[in-house]
């Protein structure tokens, strides 16, 4: 069964300077949710029930975020506003685990650093920049994949033949539509050296034998020890799906992808959608567009 989540959010968000500063990037909201929130939720549809944050000194608003502000609620509830959160309560009844990643390692690094609270078991990982809207929450389909498979599996899409050195990059052998045997994987290559233009999105299932092989990995591109490295090593001795999931992707990492989470998410909801249309008119006429 899996029902534990690492979401590795130590680093800085230098793409989101000057807002960073001063506050957690998964802090920053799409519409009126932190990015944060959007991966626990999507979680927690997925059922899980534990998470374990790699986190930083910096970054405590993040552990705040999910315990009760007993204040604000009993503001609220005198001002009969108590709704507001009402949807939050969720939250409070999961079980977190916070862990302070003291040295900027890398991302494999990150995932080593959950190993105790994570045990022998299975486990997602999911990467808050990666937001994903879906029918069916991305870590559900992939659990049932897992059930099926029990082996550990990546999700992926096609990209850009020009943006391939920004991700993991893969190739394998088509197990059906939206399956496929890793066969190549390889972290950020340069146009010319990818095998393809399968690329890895911020959401895994790994098995537990990862652990062991994080412990004795070398830092690699970046000189960080690298998620994908480990993983490469596992693959000698147990099989890795990739997984070509249903559901939008924005890439919240950059203010670009943003701006497109944004847009994209207000004319997905009802309750800003035909406002946000509206204004998307205004602006296609006043642009002469
Ligand atoms: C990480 C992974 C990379 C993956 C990407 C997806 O890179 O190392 O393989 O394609 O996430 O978002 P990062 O973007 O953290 O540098």
């Amino acid at each position: 069964m899996i029902n534990k989540a690492v979401l590795p959010v130590a680093g800085k968000g230098t793409r989101f300077l000057p807002a960073t500063k001063e506050i957690a990037k998964e802090i920053i909201p799409v519409i009126d949710k932190p990015l944060i929130h959007y991966s626990v939720e999507e979680a927690i549809q997925s059922n899980i029930s534990d998470f374990v944050f790699i986190t930083s000194r910096e970054k405590s608003e993040l552990q705040d975020y999910f315990t009760p502000n007993y204040e604000l609620e009993l503001f609220l509830k005198e001002k009969g506003k108590l709704h507001l959160l009402e949807d939050f309560k969720k939250f409070y009844d999961l079980n977190f685990t916070y862990i302070r990643q003291n040295y900027a390692k890398g991302f494999g690094h990150a995932i080593l650093l959950s190993e105790q609270a994570i045990g022998n078991q299975a486990f997602a990982v999911i990467l808050p920049d990666d937001l994903i809207i879906s029918e069916t929450p991305v870590i559900k389909q992939m659990i049932e994949i897992y059930n099926e498979y029990k082996c550990s599996l990546i999700a992926f899409m096609k990209v850009d033949k020009n943006d391939v050195s920004r991700y993991g990059i893969a190739s394998g052998k088509m197990i059906s539509d939206n399956l496929f045997e890793i066969e190549q994987l390889i972290e950020k290559p340069e146009k010319d050296k990818a095998p393809s233009n399968y690329a890895v999105i911020g959401r895994y299932i790994l098995t537990p034998e990862i652990f062991n092989i994080l412990k004795n990995s070398k830092p690699g591109a970046g000189g960080e020890i690298q998620l994908t490295d480990a993983i490469i090593e596992l693959m000698k001795t147990q099989k890795v799906l990739g997984y070509f999931f249903e559901g939008n992707r924005y890439d919240a990492g950059t203010p670009i992808g943003f701006i497109e989470a944004f847009i994209n998410i207000a004319l997905k909801r009802e309750d800003t959608r035909e406002r946000t249309l509206d204004i998307i008119k205004d602006i296609m006429k006043n642009e002469n567009l």
